[in-house]
């Protein structure tokens, strides 16, 4: 059978990516400790997440490409998977106050959005003020965000998003307007490694909110 063709890119702005129900997630006071990718894309970093960490610990990716989060769910479910790795069909503009209840996430990853980095293009960018006070609420206190990129324009306009609009303010982990220079969770997304075997530098900010 002919494999299905998947879109390399979507945009999130579309009206077919705003206005759908995503899927409900399972109860997230149930594990001890919530972590979130924001466009998981084939999901290998939730994968290798679950092999990094122990414990009570739900790994959920959100993807705005429904069959790649069908194929996640499916290859979960294939490897007894399922009760610790969820993917979910969402669009993280738009869903996250519904998908997640306050103080319920620890960690949101940021690995490498869409490169929407021309100007015409900014308000595709997935860091906005909403989605910045969205993640604030959903995260528990002491919780962290990790962004990334090897895209330095994209970096910077999310570290001003992050600095500017967070409320209460979120504490950059290296300072203020600061980057950090390597990932400190050791588990690598596939965009990850690949720019990292390729020897290309990646912007990172890391951010705790308050206890
Ligand atoms: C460049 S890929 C990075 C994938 C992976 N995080 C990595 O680092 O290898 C970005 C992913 O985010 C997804 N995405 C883009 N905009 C999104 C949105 N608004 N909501 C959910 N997912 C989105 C894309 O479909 C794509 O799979």
């Amino acid at each position: 059978m002919a494999a299905k063709r998947i879109r390399h890119h979507v945009n999130p702005l579309a009206l077919q990516y705003l206005d759908f129900d995503p899927a409900p997630l399972p109860d997230l006071s149930s594990a001890s400790v919530v972590e979130v990718e924001l466009g998981c894309a084939e999901g290998d970093f939730l994968f290798d997440r679950v092999r990094d960490t122990s414990g009570d610990v739900l790994i959920v990716g959100l993807e705005i490409r429904r069959k790649l989060v069908d194929r996640i769910n499916e290859k979960a479910a294939r490897m007894g998977l399922a009760h610790r790795l969820v993917a979910v069909f969402a669009n993280l503009n738009v869903h996250i106050p519904e998908i997640f209840p306050p103080a319920s996430v620890d960690r949101f990853f940021f690995n490498f959005p869409d490169p929407w980095f021309k100007n015409s293009q900014k308000k595709r960018r997935v860091v906005s003020r909403q989605v910045v006070e969205e993640l604030i609420k959903a995260l528990k206190p002491g919780g962290q965000i990790l962004f990334q990129s090897d895209v330095f324009d994209i970096a910077l306009d999310a570290m001003y998003s992050f600095e500017a609009f967070g409320c209460p303010p979120l504490v950059n982990e290296s300072g203020e307007w600061s980057f950090i220079r390597h990932n400190p969770f050791g588990t690598m997304s596939r965009r990850e490694r690949h720019v990292t075997e390729d020897g290309t530098r990646v912007w990172r900010i890391l951010y705790s909110l308050p206890s």
